[in-house]
C-alpha cells in the first residue's frame, strides 16, 4: 500500500513555491543551482507544515512543466530530498513527503508545569487563565447548597446530571439549533469528550483528518489511541480552512473522523466563516466522515460589534455528520474539568454505554457548580470578565513582542487564547529548549504538527499581562539571541530553518 494519505497537484505546489519569500542573498553568496532551490523550497514547505507529511507530490514531468524547468531539475531535486529524508518513493506508487527518520522532533502533547513549580519561570506553555473570581467561589457555594438531594443517590451519572444536560441543551436551542437533553453527555473536559468519541468511532489504525497545525494534546491523544493522522494544511495567516484541500483529503483518504476547531483555532486563532463551515459539513457528509467540532474556544470572542458565525452544528442540526464538543475550561476555568458532547441521541447512548469502562462519570459537585452558573446568569458575567482579561493580555503580548522581536511574524486573532508565531527563521525547538534556561516556557511549533512540521514556530498564549508580558518578551528575545549565536543546547534539530 502507498504511504501517502493525500496528494498535491503541480499547480498548487507551484503556487506555494512561488509564495515563499526568497532568502536574502548575503554579500558574495552565489545563487544555488535550480535543483537545490527547488529541493529547499519543498523542504521548507514540509517543515512549515504547508505541505503535510505523507502528501504525494506530482510526477516529475508534470511538475517540470508547471514550473517551466527541465525534468532533470525536478528529478535532481527529488533525489536530493530523498537523500535528506524529506521524500520517499516507491515504483508505481509515486513520491510522498516525509521527515527524516531518527530525528526525534518533539511531537508530544503539552504537560503543564504544576503551579507550585513555577517559581521564576514565566509559563507560556498552557493556554488557560486563572479562575474568574468571585464566580468560582460563588458557583461552588451554590453547588454545595444544591448537593443534599444528590447525596442520597449513588452519585453515578454517566450521561451527566439531568439538570445540567437540560441547561446545555437549552443553550444550543437558544442559538437556533434545537437540542434535546438526550443529545447531550457531560464529560470530563473536552479531552474526555474527544477521547470517548475517538474510541467509539475509530479503531486502531483508522484515519483521522486534522488541521495542520492543530491542538497538541488532541493530536497526542489520537496518536496514543493508534489513529493515523492525516494532516490538512491550514491556509496562511487567519484564512484558516482551504476547502479545496479539505474536499480533496476527505475524498482521497476517506477518514473515519475529521477534527476541527472552527472558532479561534488553537494554535492559529483563525475563525471559520459560515461558508467554510457549511462546506466542511458538506464535504464530510459526502465522504461519510464524522466531523468532530471542538468548541472549547467559542465563547472567547473579543469584538462585541461583530456577530459570530453560526455554530458548525447549525448546518447539521440532527447530528448525522457533526459531533460537537464543548467545555467550561476556556470560557470559565480549566480546573472545573467539565466538558460535553452534543450529538444524535443514538450516538450519545453509545457514548454513555461505553463510559462504564472509562471514567464512569463526571464529578457531581463540579456539574452542580456549572449548572448554578448557567442558571443564575453568573456564566455570562464570568465569560465577559474572561474576554476582557484575554483581550488585555493579547494586546500586552502583541505590543511587547513587536517591541522586543520585530522580526517575528504573526497575525492578531479576534478571540481565543493563542498567537501562532513564526520565529524569524529560528528553530522553535531550540527556542523552547533555551527558553527554559532563561526563564520562559514556550511550546515549540512541532508539537502542533504531525511528524515534525512547524519547526520555525512557537505558540504563545494570552495568559500574562502588563509587566509580566513585557518580561516574557524580553526573555524570549534573550533566548532568540542565544539560539542565533549557536548557544542552544545540542540535539538534532537544526538551529535555523535555513540549512
Ligand atoms: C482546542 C482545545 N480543545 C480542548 C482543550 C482541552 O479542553 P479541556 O480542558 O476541556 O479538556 C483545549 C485546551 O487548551 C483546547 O485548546
Amino acid at each position: 500500500m502507498a504511504q501517502w494519505t493525500s496528494a498535491i497537484g503541480s499547480a498548487q505546489l507551484g503556487r506555494l513555491l512561488t509564495s515563499q519569500q526568497p532568502r536574502p542573498a548575503g554579500p558574495g553568496t552565489r545563487r544555488p543551482p535550480a535543483y537545490r532551490a527547488l529541493a529547499d523550497g519543498i523542504r521548507l514547505l514540509v517543515l512549515e507544515g504547508r505541505v503535510p507529511v505523507a502528501t504525494r507530490l506530482p510526477a516529475e514531468r508534470e511538475l517540470a512543466q508547471a514550473l517551466s524547468v527541465s525534468r532533470t531539475t525536478v528529478a535532481a531535486a527529488y533525489e536530493a530530498l530523498r537523500g535528506e529524508g524529506f521524500l520517499e518513493s516507491r515504483r508505481g506508487a509515486g513520491s510522498w513527503t516525509a521527515v527524516p527518520a531518527g530525528k526525534p522532533l518533539p511531537a508530544r502533547g503539552l504537560e503543564p508545569l504544576p503551579p507550585e513549580a513555577l517559581g521564576s519561570i514565566i509559563d507560556l506553555g498552557t493556554a488557560a487563565l486563572p479562575a474568574p473570581e468571585p464566580w468560582l467561589t460563588r458557583a461552588v457555594q451554590g453547588a454545595l447548597e444544591e448537593l443534599p438531594p444528590y447525596a442520597h443517590t449513588h452519585g453515578d451519572y454517566p450521561a451527566g446530571l439531568p439538570a445540567l444536560r437540560t441547561m446545555i441543551a437549552e443553550r444550543y436551542t437558544a442559538h437556533g439549533i434545537p437540542t434535546m437533553p438526550e443529545q447531550i453527555m457531560v464529560t470530563t473536559g473536552a479531552m474526555g469528550a474527544i477521547d470517548a468519541i475517538c474510541h467509539l468511532f475509530a479503531g486502531h489504525g483508522e484515519r483521522v483528518a486534522v488541521e495542520s497545525p492543530s491542538y497538541a494534546n488532541i493530536l497526542q491523544l489520537m496518536r496514543e489511541a493508534g489513529l493515523r493522522l492525516v494532516p490538512v494544511a491550514m491556509a496562511d495567516g487567519l484564512a484558516g480552512w482551504d476547502l479545496d484541500r479539505w474536499r480533496q483529503v476527505l475524498r482521497d483518504a476517506a477518514p473515519r473522523l475529521a477534527y476541527v476547531v472552527a472558532d479561534f483555532h488553537n494554535p492559529t486563532g483563525a475563525l471559520a466563516d459560515e461558508e467554510q463551515r457549511r462546506s466542511l459539513v458538506d464535504a464530510a457528509r459526502s465522504a461519510g466522515t464524522v466531523l468532530v467540532v471542538d468548541e472549547t474556544m467559542t465563547e472567547l470572542h473579543f469584538d462585541r460589534d461583530r456577530e459570530m458565525p453560526r455554530r458548525v452544528c447549525a448546518f447539521d442540526p440532527a447530528g448525522s455528520t457533526v459531533v460537537t464538543v464543548g467545555s467550561a475550561s476556556k470560557a470559565f476555568w480549566a480546573g472545573m474539568r467539565i466538558g460535553w458532547v452534543r450529538a444524535a441521541p443514538d450516538v450519545i447512548r453509545s457514548l454513555v454505554a461505553a463510559r462504564a469502562y472509562a471514567d464512569l462519570g463526571t464529578p457531581v459537585l463540579e456539574q452542580l457548580a456549572v449548572n448554578w452558573l448557567l442558571n443564575t446568569g453568573g456564566w455570562e458575567e464570568a465569560v465577559e470578565l474572561r474576554r476582557g482579561q484575554a483581550r488585555e493580555n493579547r494586546d500586552a503580548l502583541v505590543a511587547a513582542l513587536r517591541r522586543e522581536l520585530p522580526a517575528w511574524e504573526f497575525d492578531v486573532p479576534d478571540g481565543g487564547l493563542t498567537l501562532w508565531v513564526k520565529a524569524g527563521g529560528l528553530s522553535g525547538s531550540r527556542l523552547a529548549e533555551v527558553g527554559e534556561r532563561v526563564g520562559v516556557r514556550v511550546p515549540s511549533g512541532p508539537r502542533f504538527g504531525v511528524d515534525g512540521a512547524f519547526e520555525g514556530y512557537v505558540r504563545l498564549p494570552f495568559t500574562v499581562s502588563g509587566a509580566v508580558a513585557d518580561e516574557a518578551a524580553v526573555r524570549l528575545a534573550a533566548a532568540a539571541r542565544l539560539v542565533t549565536d549557536g548557544q542552544g543546547a545540542g540535539g538534532d534539530v537544526p538551529r535555523t530553518l535555513i540549512a
